[in-house]
């Protein structure tokens, strides 16, 4: 695909990722439309984009991608289809799992096919590093056997099968990226970051699974951006490109770092029963994409750091989600969990 002017159709683009990225392209200034496509779920937002409302270039439309009529009006005339738009939180999909194979695996054939009728269309399948299952040494690298142990990962690993499999037999020009953990601004604070930055300024604990040694790979939204666009403009079609920081960290140092930075007392931090089937470690190597000039600019000390502070300056933007409808969900998920407070491993 070629670099500039292009139309790109952003599906769940008022999520988390998505909106950063929708904000990054129009930043960039390379583009002439940014078509933002989204069925607004809980984790979907308009206030991601309210910014972008009378700029010439941006357009929402709501919509399910299942609704294949609705997924062929929005991708006329697009030069790319970027496919954020999934349901993507872990504990949820162990509430909840049916909405996941429904967007993630039934939605993602219904672009698909839709993308199918455009042939001069690339699709970028944003996925994630989940689908490798837990890597206890080395790292994932794109040829690596997918062991997805949830029903979340599990829903994404299919997406991704269907995809290759269209590339294969129709000839869909289709990439496919592996992303890793990521934070930044505009995240539902359902996930493991913002949600102990919310709560810490709510006074409230912050729950940690397990004995809290998990690890994960930790990456600006900037730098996933950036690395989806890379493989949108460079990457061989058919082809997989993780995207990963090199930055690990276990889930109590990340809890430690956001407290500090807060100001809070370690005390908040509480163990409480694990995830079920809670993958220990994740770990991308993400030499594919490097190779096509793609590089993280953030570093997790001062990324986390700006992401406090956003979540500070944007209170009224997160107390505003954090409503009935996110209270219910947090009793489902937390409220059988025993506790005990951290022993200072
Ligand atoms: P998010 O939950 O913040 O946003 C998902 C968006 O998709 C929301 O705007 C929602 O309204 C929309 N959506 C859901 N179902 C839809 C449907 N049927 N039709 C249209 N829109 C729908 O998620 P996110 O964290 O921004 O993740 C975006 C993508 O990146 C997902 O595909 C996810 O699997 C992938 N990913 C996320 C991470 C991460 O750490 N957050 C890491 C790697 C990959
Ligand atoms: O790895 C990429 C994936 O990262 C994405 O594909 C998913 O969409 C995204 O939700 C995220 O999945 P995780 O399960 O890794 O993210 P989450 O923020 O839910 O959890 C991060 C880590 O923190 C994980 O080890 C579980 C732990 N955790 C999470 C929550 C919500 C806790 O210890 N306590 C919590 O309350």
């Amino acid at each position: 695909m070629s670099g500039d002017r292009q139309i790109i159709l952003v599906t769940g683009g008022a999520g988390f990722i998505g909106s950063n990225y929708v904000s990054w392209l129009l930043d960039q200034n390379t583009v002439s439309e940014v078509r933002v496509f989204d069925k607004l779920t809980y984790s979907g937002n308009r206030e991601n984009l309210r910014r972008f409302e009378g700029d010439r270039r941006y357009r929402f439309i709501q919509g399910d991608i299942c609704d294949a009529a609705a997924v062929a009006d929005a991708i006329e005339g697009c030069d790319a289809v970027v496919n954020f738009a999934a349901e993507t939180h872990v504990d949820r999909s162990l509430l909840e799992p049916a909405s996941f194979i429904e967007t993630n695996v039934h939605g993602t054939w219904v672009l698909l096919e839709a993308v199918r009728q455009f042939p001069s269309t690339r699709m970028v399948q944003v996925s994630t590093d989940e689908v490798y299952g837990a890597v206890l040494d080395g790292r994932s690298v794109e040829s690596d056997p997918l062991h997805p142990r949830n029903p979340y990962s599990a829903s994404k690993a299919g997406a991704e099968m269907m995809a290759i499999a269209y590339h294969e037999t129709h000839g869909v020009d289709v990439v496919i990226t592996r992303g890793s953990n990521t934070y930044g601004p505009f995240q539902y604070p359902e996930k493991f970051i913002p949600l102990m930055i919310t709560n810490v300024m709510e006074g409230q604990a912050i729950p940690v699974y397990g004995d809290g040694l998990q690890v994960r790979h930790w990456i600006h939204a900037e730098d996933h951006c950036s690395g989806i666009h890379t493989a949108l403009l460079r990457g061989e079609s058919g082809e997989v490109y993780n995207i990963g920081s090199d930055e690990e960290h276990t889930n109590l140092h990340v809890a430690r770092t956001v407290v500090d930075l807060l100001g809070g007392s370690d005390d908040l931090i509480t163990h409480v029963t694990d995830r079920p089937g809670h993958d220990r470690r994740y770990a991308l190597s993400s030499d594919k994409l490097r190779s096509l000039g793609w590089s993280p600019k953030w570093e997790f000390d001062s990324g986390i750091a700006a992401t406090v502070e956003w979540y500070r300056q944007n209170e009224n933007w997160w107390r505003a989600i954090r409503d009935a409808r996110f209270t219910e969900y947090y009793q489902a998920n937390y409220g059988h969990r025993q506790t005990r407070q951290t022993d200072r491993e």
